[in-house]
């Protein structure tokens, strides 16, 4: 059966890999474009073979008539309220209105079923649609992917690279981190879009790794020594990021200002997977080393 998708969020990184991937396994790609996005990347897409509509999330007329003959929708963009709330949620009625079976929305994170509302601000904004598409009457598949492992290459306090030093809280000299490459996760989503029986989530992660490991990992890569610091209690980390948050209101209106980003080393800390879904298609996968290599 020829499957048709649906991609919200091709115009971005993550978007633009599960278009190829969702190609080369045989499906017809249909991607929702914003007037505004790029020419270059729209181009492209439409170069590889994506059929390209340019519409509004705003518009439910134009998004339901994308929606027609889709056999799964997902998203993959990236925002505040406006987009993972508010965007998705005219996107997920255009996809029930057109009888549309499957949604994928655009989680691509740690497990936040396993974090507290309050603990990330976007994984928040993920919860909040969670409970709105769980009310409705689709197949909604999460994938949780744990961070992407470039993450590493950012100088975040995991991995810093000039100071030679990596991070971590009190008593989680082992705890495994789960990562997983932009490419993988994109070959892994166009998979389970293609799969008509995928359950309601789906972990992955091409390698586990604790911060000891990461510093024989460095050791390897970079022929240095990385000192391990430890950083106090996750719960103080978490009182902490609360406390810069509420000095910095106007973050509220930014994707990742600075309390964002530790809350996404917070939740790396806090949430990861006990059980991988990994072998559910016949994938290769990237380990933390190798993608940093
Ligand atoms: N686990 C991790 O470590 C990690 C790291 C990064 C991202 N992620 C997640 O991965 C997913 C994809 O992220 P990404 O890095 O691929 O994002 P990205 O490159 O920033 O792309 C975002 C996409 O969303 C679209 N978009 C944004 N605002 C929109 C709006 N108002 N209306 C319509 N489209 C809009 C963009 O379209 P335009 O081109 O028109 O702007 C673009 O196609 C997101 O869920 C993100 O949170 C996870």
């Amino acid at each position: 059966m020829n499957h048709v998708i649906l991609v919200a969020g091709a115009t971005g990184e993550l978007g633009g890999k599960l278009c190829m991937e969702l190609l080369n396994r045989g499906a017809t790609v249909r991607a929702i474009v914003r007037a505004a996005s790029k020419e270059t990347t729209k181009a492209h897409l439409r170069k590889i073979g994506v059929t390209t509509i340019e519409t509004e999330l705003s518009d439910l007329r134009s998004l339901t008539a994308a929606c027609d003959g889709v056999s799964c929708v997902v998203s993959t963009l990236a925002g505040l309220h406006d987009v993972i709330v508010t965007g998705q949620s005219q996107l997920l009625q255009a996809a029930i209105a057109a009888g549309v079976p499957r949604f994928i929305p655009s989680d691509f994170c740690t497990d936040y079923t396993q974090l507290q509302v309050g603990a990330n601000r976007n994984f928040d904004l993920r919860k909040t649609f969670q409970s709105i598409i769980d009310e409705r009457n689709i197949q909604a598949t999460s994938i949780f992917n744990g961070a992407f492992t470039h993450v590493l290459k950012y100088g975040i306090p995991l991995l810093n690279t000039n100071d030679q030093q990596i991070a971590y809280y009190t008593g989680k000299l082992d705890w495994k981190i789960d990562f997983t490459t932009l490419d993988d996760t994109a070959a892994y989503t166009a998979a389970a879009a293609l799969d008509n029986a995928t359950p309601r989530y789906l972990r992955i992660a091409g390698g586990q790794v604790s911060p000891r490991e990461l510093v024989a990992i460095s050791k390897r890569l970079f022929g240095k020594d990385f000192q391990l610091t430890e950083q106090g209690t996750v719960e103080d980390f978490a009182l902490y990021i609360k406390k810069v948050r509420e000095e910095q209101p106007q973050g509220e209106h930014e994707l990742y200002p600075s309390w964002q980003q530790m809350q996404y080393l917070y939740s790396m800390f806090s949430a990861h997977h006990a059980t991988l879904d990994n072998d559910r298609y016949p994938l290769s996968w990237q380990s933390v080393e190798d993608a940093l290599k």
